[in-house]
């Protein structure tokens, strides 16, 4: 195959009056008189490709007239800057070839079609310049959380989603049948987690988990990307300073290099700048205390949604919640020495009503106070005897927390759902395509 230039490196201005290969998928098209203008994407970007009548063969100028958008097409010319075109730069065609026509029209058009026809229709829906945008940020952001992790010590690592065990509450467990036994599909990489860290010390993964969660809202999936940490010798201080350095590279980075996918999708780039850390912080009390007289919940409950959208109201950049009552989270927080009503505990809360986006905390170290944990929680010691073990040989403080990457873009792309932070959404009612 006769080598093609990316189209992001003509929109960079690299060819610069050279004739060029350009390859694509024809995204759209018009034409007035003799001109056709045709967008051409590759992934790579969208060009604007034009050809004259006069300036191009006979017959490829009639083919290009009627040929369908989402056909792919290999056009050759001459990149110039166009100030008219989108981008500024165009290809000025002189030759080139239909390579695959489409075979009926695509279903999908510039007019409104409703959230769930572009469901039904996701596999063509990806080719949308916002889930194309999203796909970007997407990338970027799991390269930088890498980045990071790797120059701070931490090693990547993976773990079963086939597990034994629920990590966080039976109710939401996808239960699978294992051949002759019940498996779940994993909540979180927790507990293989705290097995791991005696083995190659701070560590993270990214990878699915998975909620069956009855829940209708713009924050659940049924399937999500976990970026999971864990560390030895870190408490519950160590662990948010994890978060907050962690993500506000993140959001440094997408600043930098996403600015043109962010505006696609509606997000002023410069507003990124302000939700970098420090990120204040406030406990679980004093955040029920700025609730007011009516905050919905008593105290002892965990935060739902309607507490956590009256919160991010006073912030404008995310901000830790810590020390959530010991009823109001899993077995394995660890209660405060200095309350033992409450645990070290943090969530951290994206502001602009998107709440929740970390979970995470220190860890139960202690044999017996885990056993008591368990208990009291109804959990059945058997289920947990080699998470136990952990505690039996060289214990130490631990902590670790998870991010919902699919939350973190949606809140930071200004979208509505995370649905549209992952290329295929698992929600309650679907899992076509
Ligand atoms: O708060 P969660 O349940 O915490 C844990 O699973 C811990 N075991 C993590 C850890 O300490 N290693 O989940 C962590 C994060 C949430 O803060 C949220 O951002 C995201 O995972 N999350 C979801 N994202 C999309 N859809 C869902 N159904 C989610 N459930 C949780
Ligand atoms: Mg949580």
């Amino acid at each position: 195959m006769e080598e093609s230039v990316p189209i992001r490196s003509v929109l960079q201005g690299e060819s610069e009056g050279r004739k060029v290969l350009v390859r694509g998928w024809l995204q759209n098209k018009r034409s007035s008189g003799g001109i056709i203008f045709s967008l051409l994407r590759d992934g790579t970007g969208v060009i604007q490709c034009t050809l004259r009548k006069e300036n191009v063969p006979t017959e490829l100028f009639s083919r290009m007239l009627t040929v369908r958008v989402e056909s792919t097409v290999e056009l050759t010319g001459s990149a110039a800057v166009d100030q008219r075109a989108p981008g500024g730069w165009e290809v000025r065609v002189d030759s080139g070839r239909v390579l695959s026509e489409a075979m009926e029209d695509f279903p999908i058009a510039k007019k409104f079609h409703g959230p769930d026809f572009l469901l039904d229709n996701r596999h063509l829906f990806v080719r949308s310049d916002k889930l194309r945008s999203m796909l970007r940020v997407r990338s970027v952001l799991l390269a930088t959380a890498r980045a990071w992790f790797d120059s701070h010590a931490f090693t990547e690592v993976q773990v079963p989603t086939l597990t034994s065990a629920a990590v966080e509450g039976g109710a939401t467990l996808f239960e699978v049948k294992y051949f002759d036994e019940k498996a779940y599909l994993t909540q979180s990489w927790q507990l293989y987690a705290e097995a791991l860290i005696s083995s190659i010390g701070s560590i993270y993964t990214i990878a699915p988990s998975y909620r069956a969660e009855r829940s209708r809202t713009r924050r659940h999936l049924t399937e999500y990307t976990h970026l999971e940490a864990e560390a030895p010798w870190c408490d519950l201080e160590g662990i948010m300073k994890v978060e907050e350095q962690l993500l506000t590279r993140i959001i440094e980075s997408i600043h930098a290099s996403c600015r043109s996918e962010l505006e696609v999708l509606g997000r002023n780039p410069e507003e990124l700048e302000k939700f970098k850390g420090p990120f204040p912080r406030v406990t679980y009390t004093e955040a029920l205390k700025m609730l007011g007289d009516n905050p919905g919940i008593t105290w002892g409950d965990d935060l739902g949604y309607e507490q956590e959208k009256v919160l991010t109201a006073r912030f404008d950049k995310p901000f830790f919640v810590t020390h959530y009552p010991r009823k109001a989270k899993a077995f394995y927080h660890k209660p405060d020495p200095k309350n033992p009503d409450v645990t070290l505990s943090v969530d951290l809360l994206a502001p602009e009503e998107w709440g929740e986006i970390t979970g995470g905390g220190q860890r139960i170290e202690d044999y017996e106070e885990l056993l008591a944990r368990i208990k009291e929680q109804g959990l059945d010691p058997k289920s947990y005897s080699w998470y136990m073990d952990l505690r039996k040989f060289g214990t130490v403080p631990h902590s670790g927390f998870g991010l919902g990457v699919e939350r973190v873009i949606a809140w930071l792309c200004k979208l509505d759902h995370v649905r549209d932070a992952i290329a295929f959404p698992r929600l309650i009612n679907r899992v076509y395509p």
